[in-house]
């Protein structure tokens, strides 16, 4: 079987990783910006030297686990900012850090933190990373006042985009289709198994591998005030689109980590745009610009932004309000 194929599947796995108790005991209950500051001193440790980033993809063994489906559980139901220690991260292996901000529009109907805006930290990667098929992904930590953060897992396609080395050529999205190998098809029943294994009913789960929901980031504020039941609305899809200014040249073959590394701090690295609905995302009819993802710092590559930092994934499904 084509165990390392399988493992590029699941849009889910973005950010599993290792975690030691570098956080102080207080951390959860601080604000944004403090909990932002700590991380990113984490993140500054252990820089990689740009000459030697690392691009080795883990053993068939390690990347099997993730087929285990108590082992992909903890994906969602972990809640911290870092990692279970020991738990190699299987899939976007590699990424790149920087903080970031989310800038919505002022006249936005979305609640919660596409409303209020919020700050975090930006991790662009590579789905797994091979030579003659780039598969970008981007995880978005959303921190909140004195509350567990919320984060997106976004990529373009289990498929990957092929040889286009611009990392930005298409849009990452939290709805991604399925994927046209069966390999990859047979992973994302693995994963699908896993969901099962969540507590609560059918309700209150994802509604399968593909769609990674934003229900959860609708119904909280970023200084961390609850949106009423009823009162909620979140987009089903949410497409990140690069704008002009960040595009790169297709055929340049410069690690992913230096052409990203050449974004300065305040670029404007995404546009937002939201679909209500599941039937607006699939005509691709009536999206709205929701906001702008801005950068407020350099990118950094470093062991923690790899091995440590943890983005835990949204269990409750899209609904209505
Ligand atoms: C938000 O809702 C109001 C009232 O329904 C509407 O007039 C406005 O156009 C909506 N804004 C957006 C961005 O759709
Ligand atoms: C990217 O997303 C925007 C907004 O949904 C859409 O208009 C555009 O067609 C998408 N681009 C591609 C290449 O799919
Ligand atoms: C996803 O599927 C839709 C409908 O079949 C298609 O229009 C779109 O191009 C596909 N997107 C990707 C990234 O393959
Ligand atoms: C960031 O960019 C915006 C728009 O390009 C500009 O108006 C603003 O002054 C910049 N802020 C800083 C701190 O450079």
């Amino acid at each position: 079987m084509a165990t390392s194929t399988c493992l590029t599947v699941v849009l889910a796995l973005t950010q599993i990783c290792l975690a030691l108790a570098y956080l102080p005991a207080d951390y959860e209950s601080r604000s944004a910006s403090s909990k932002r500051d700590i991380l990113w001193t984490q993140i500054g440790w252990e820089v990689y030297p740009a000459d030697k980033l690392p691009t080795a993809n883990l053993g068939a063994f390690q990347a099997a686990q993730a087929l285990v489906p108590t082992f992909l559980t903890q994906a969602f139901n972990r809640v911290s900012d870092e990692m279970i220690e020991g738990r190699p991260k299987i899939f976007h292996t590699y990424g790149t850090c920087a903080k970031a901000k989310f800038v919505p529009a002022s006249n936005t109907n979305f609640t919660g933190i596409f409303k209020s805006g919020f700050i975090g930290i930006i991790r662009p990667s590579l789905a797994k990373y091979v030579v003659d098929n780039h598969m970008p992904g981007m995880g978005f930590k959303a921190l909140i006042d004195g509350k567990p953060s919320v984060n997106f897992h976004t990529l373009y396609s289990l498929d990957g985009q092929g040889e286009n080395l611009n990392f930005f050529a298409n849009n990452v999205s939290n709805v991604i289709n399925g994927s046209h190998s069966l390999a990859l098809q047979m992973a994302i029943k693995g994963f699908e198994l896993a969901l099962l294994l969540l507590p609560g009913g059918s309700r209150d789960r994802p509604e399968n591998s593909n769609t990674m929901s934003l229900y959860e980031h609708s119904a909280i504020n970023q200084d961390g005030s609850v949106v009423p039941e009823g009162t909620r609305r979140a987009p089903w899809r949410v497409d990140f689109v690069g704008p002009n200014a960040v595009q790169q040249n297709p055929t340049e073959n410069v690690d992913f980590r230096i052409k990203i590394g050449l974004l300065q701090p305040n670029t404007t690295i995404y546009d937002v745009i939201g679909y209500r609905t599941k039937e607006q995302a699939q005509t691709q009819v009536g999206g709205e610009h929701m906001g702008s993802v801005v950068t407020e710092s350099e990118f950094v590559a470093s062991k923690y932004c790899d091995e440590t930092l943890y983005m835990k994934h949204a269990t409750k499904p899209w609904k209505q309000n």
